[in-house]
């Protein structure tokens, strides 16, 4: 029989945490055969929640369910954890400063990260969806310098998959006919999507659509399609985020498919331009238990411009929290 894979949630009475967490027990995360203990981390005031959660969890009876522990405690929850979902944050309220909001979220994310340096499994893989996503992650990366900074990423891949769908509904074509997309830089309104080495039926998806198009409205589609989703379903996207965060850590240790490749914010080795150790979001594939940043691809002047304005935007929130002494 395999051993159990420790699945820490943060966050995990949230909404996210709920669209998540029986999915996770369900073996969508890692694999039909691979048997979890999930470990719900909270703040002390939802741990009656999360409790309410683990009831619903025990009454699927899932198989490959093999334990819940809760606890408000990061050291504990984070114990031999070998995956961990980071998607508790403090978010962003009327009028809070870019600089408060990196500053409250430093006091979750440094400690989490010190405490995955100190008792997390060696194969430890970090996911950060708690926003913002790409410099939390980078706060925690660099609060656990014992782990290899490949271990810590964040979500893009909710991005990844609207971009995918907008693509296309436009083309009137299913979803899988479409490879290769990409996400470049911030998961922010800066994000660029990048249909210039996305394919469809083996051509370049720009050239089948108008620049205009590509311009003015699949661009802000997918970078504004959190706020939409805001406005019309009076929540933040929870189910749809969830399944991102399923797909990410599910090609992360299973690989992705050949001749594809997905979205992920990995810590940047330089590759295109982009400093090395900003949480960058990249085209990768997923080997060997890995991600690889694509290599070599062709960087036109529309992309340069745009995948350089998110990067900067990166850069400036790391400069930020560097002054905060965060990291
Ligand atoms: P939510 O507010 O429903 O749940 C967040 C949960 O985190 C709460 O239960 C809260 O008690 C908990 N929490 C706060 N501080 C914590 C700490 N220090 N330790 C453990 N738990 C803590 O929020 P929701 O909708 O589940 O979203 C969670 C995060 O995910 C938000 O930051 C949101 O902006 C982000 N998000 C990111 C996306 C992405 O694509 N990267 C997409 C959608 C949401």
């Amino acid at each position: 029989a395999k051993t159990p894979v420790k699945v820490t949630v943060t966050g995990a009475a949230g909404q996210i945490g709920y669209a998540l967490l029986f999915r996770i027990a369900s073996g969508q995360l890692l694999g039909s055969d691979v048997p979890v203990k999930l470990s719900l981390l909270e703040i002390p005031q939802a741990i009656k929640a999360a409790e309410g959660t683990a009831m619903e969890l025990d009454d699927c009876a899932f198989p490959l369910l093999r334990g819940i522990e809760i606890t408000d405690d990061p050291n504990v929850a984070f114990d031999g954890a070998n995956v961990a979902l980071l998607v508790g944050a403090r978010p962003r309220t009327k009028g809070m400063e870019r600089r408060d909001l990196l500053e409250a979220n430093g006091g979750i994310f440094g400690p989490q990260g010190r405490a995955i340096n100190e008792h997390a499994a060696d194969d430890i893989r970090v996911l950060v969806v708690g926003n913002p996503a790409n410099t939390n992650a980078l706060i925690a990366r660099s609060a656990a310098p014992d782990v290899p900074a490949e271990r810590f990423t964040a979500m893009t891949r909710l991005d990844h998959n609207r971009a995918l769908s907008q693509l296309a509904q436009k083309l009137d074509v299913p979803v899988s006919d479409i490879k290769k997309m990409t996400i470049w830089g911030n998961h922010s309104a800066t994000q660029y999507p990048d249909l210039y080495h996305a394919e469809v039926g083996g051509k370049i998806a720009a050239e089948l659509v108008d620049e205009a198009w590509l311009r003015d409205t699949f661009i802000p589609t997918v970078a504004k399609r959190g706020a939409a989703i805001i406005e019309a379903r009076g929540a933040s996207s929870a189910a749809s985020a969830a399944n991102a965060a399923i797909d990410h850590v599910y090609d992360w240790v299973n690989g992705t498919p050949e001749g594809d490749w997905t979205s992920a914010a990995v810590v940047s080795d330089g590759s295109y331009g982009v400093p090395e150790g900003l949480v960058s979001s990249f085209p990768v594939v997923s080997r060997n238990g890995r991600w690889e940043i694509v290599q070599g691809l062709e960087i036109n002047e529309f992309s340069r411009e745009r995948i350089d304005a998110s990067v900067r935007e990166l850069e400036e929130e790391r400069d930020a929290v560097r002054a905060l002494g965060l990291i």
